[in-house]
């Protein structure tokens, strides 16, 4: 798609009231085509431009090509750039899928980098003591941008990601990354891939995910004196290949992914390391969802390896809690539209014994959306959910697809957002 710098004005403090303290007050927009900056001197196999005063673009030369076509592109038009016409939306998955570039920022002597680089090529030159290598110092988030229906591209809830990551950080001593920052760095990702963004009317999304990891070196175990920060982003349809059919779930009763006074409650790599055995060896025996439950005890259920888990009953909204569940931003959306819809929430101890007594449970994450979980296999039991009180387990129910159609129609701008969830990409 096209690269063209359109000045915005950057208003002092957004509808969302972060600040744009790394944003000059106009700010142009570089958007760019097959990764080469307008009005960047090319310097044979490999460059780095200064895309204006706003950012810093690494990218290799033979990108080049469709700038013509995309300066006639932009300038034909003011609105959001389209989506790309070479690919197949209907068949997305989950998986990684290269795009223009990344946004990385980096923090040294105390301090984070204020101008973001764009970089084009997907691989980082790291320390070979960087501690996110040695010792797991890293975290991450997951978060989503989504076509609207008035054409708009929109980030759905990225303060809450902003929060959670300086909370992953804390706990793994490495500096926080401001929210301003956290989220200005997010929209220019967007918007330097927003032709990967899926078209509205596909189901699709861009999933963006942004990484925090010391990589600077450390023999000895402490800290990094160097950080680096960077938002990748991935066009992404559905994560479990069914849709939206209801999934059979395993409880993990080998492994533990987290206990008490350890790190479930944040986003760090270690934890998805702790699942990777578990999880694999769940869908290697034909489930593709495993359900963690208390490290001591194993029956106070937790939550899924990717997702959290959620049980309706009656009028009530029920979740796990614990201090080794990761707190979702889906779930607590959810919630609340539960909330708004009249249902009590009650976050509380759940007991294996009792997951066959909801009338619906779901997995809910960022990647997972919202997935009917109907049959959970529990110390070689089958518990069938709603069992007795008249669910179905080969249909996702009642309850979960108007709650999952609420989401979707605010994130895809269908539905009004009372809340203000959604984030514009394009509002400075
Ligand atoms: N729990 C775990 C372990 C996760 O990896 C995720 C995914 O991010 C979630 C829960 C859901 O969190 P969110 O809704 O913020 O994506
Ligand atoms: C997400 O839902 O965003 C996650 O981070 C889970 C990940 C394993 C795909």
């Amino acid at each position: 798609m096209g690269c063209a710098f359109v000045p915005a004005a950057v208003p002092a403090r957004g509808r969302h009231g972060l600040t744009a303290r790394q944003t000059p007050t106009v700010r142009p927009r570089q958007v760019w085509a097959g990764g080469q900056p307008l009005a960047a001197p090319a310097h044979g196999g490999r460059l780095q431009a200064t895309c204006r005063e706003a950012a810093v673009k690494v990218a290799t030369a033979d990108e080049a090509a469709a700038v013509p076509q995309a300066v006639a592109a932009a300038a034909a038009s003011s609105a959001v750039p389209p989506p790309s016409k070479d690919l197949d939306w209907a068949t997305l998955g989950f998986q990684f899928r290269p795009t223009n570039c990344y946004v990385r920022h980096t923090y040294r002597d105390g301090a984070w980098s204020t101008t973001p680089e764009l970089v084009a090529e997907p691989y980082i030159k790291l320390h070979i003591g960087a501690t996110a290598l040695h010792y797991g110092a890293s975290c991450f988030e997951g978060l989503k941008a989504f076509r609207t229906a008035d054409g708009r591209v929109s980030l759905f809830r990225p303060d809450e990601n902003a929060k959670r990551m300086a909370s992953s950080a804390a706990r793994l001593l490495i500096p926080e990354v401001p929210a301003d920052l956290f989220l200005s760095a997010c929209k220019a990702a967007v918007r330097e891939n927003v032709e990967f963004v899926p078209p509205y009317g596909t189901g699709g999304s861009l999933y963006v995910r942004p990484l925090l990891f010391g990589s600077g070196p450390k023999i000895g175990l402490s800290p990094a004196d160097e950080f680096t920060f960077l938002v990748l982003v991935t066009p992404v349809g559905d994560y479990y290949a069914g849709g939206p059919a209801p999934v059979t779930a395993i409880v993990t009763t080998d492994y533990d992914r987290a206990a008490p006074r350890g790190v479930g409650h944040v986003k760090c790599a270690g934890n998805y390391a702790a699942d990777l055995l578990p999880n694999t060896l769940a869908k290697r025996a034909g489930y593709p969802i495993n359900l963690y439950v208390d490290a001591a005890d194993q029956r106070s259920v937790e939550e899924f390896g990717t997702s959290n888990f959620v049980g309706l009953i009656g009028n009530t909204y029920v979740t796990p809690d614990s201090p080794s569940v990761l707190p979702s931003v889906t779930n607590k959306t959810l919630a609340t539209l539960a909330e708004d819809a009249g249902m009590v929430v009650e976050r509380r101890t759940v007991d294996i014994g009792e997951v066959g007594e909801f009338e619906e449970v779901a997995a809910c994450g960022t990647a997972v959306v919202i997935t009917a979980v109907t049959r959970i296999v529990y110390k070689g039991d089958v518990i069938t959910v709603g069992a007795g009180r008249g669910s179905d387990p080969e249909v996702v129910g009642p309850r979960f697809s108007d709650l999952y159609k609420q989401v979707r129609g605010i994130q895809y701008g269908e539905i009004a957002d009372p809340h203000g969830w959604c984030f514009d990409v394009y509002d400075e």
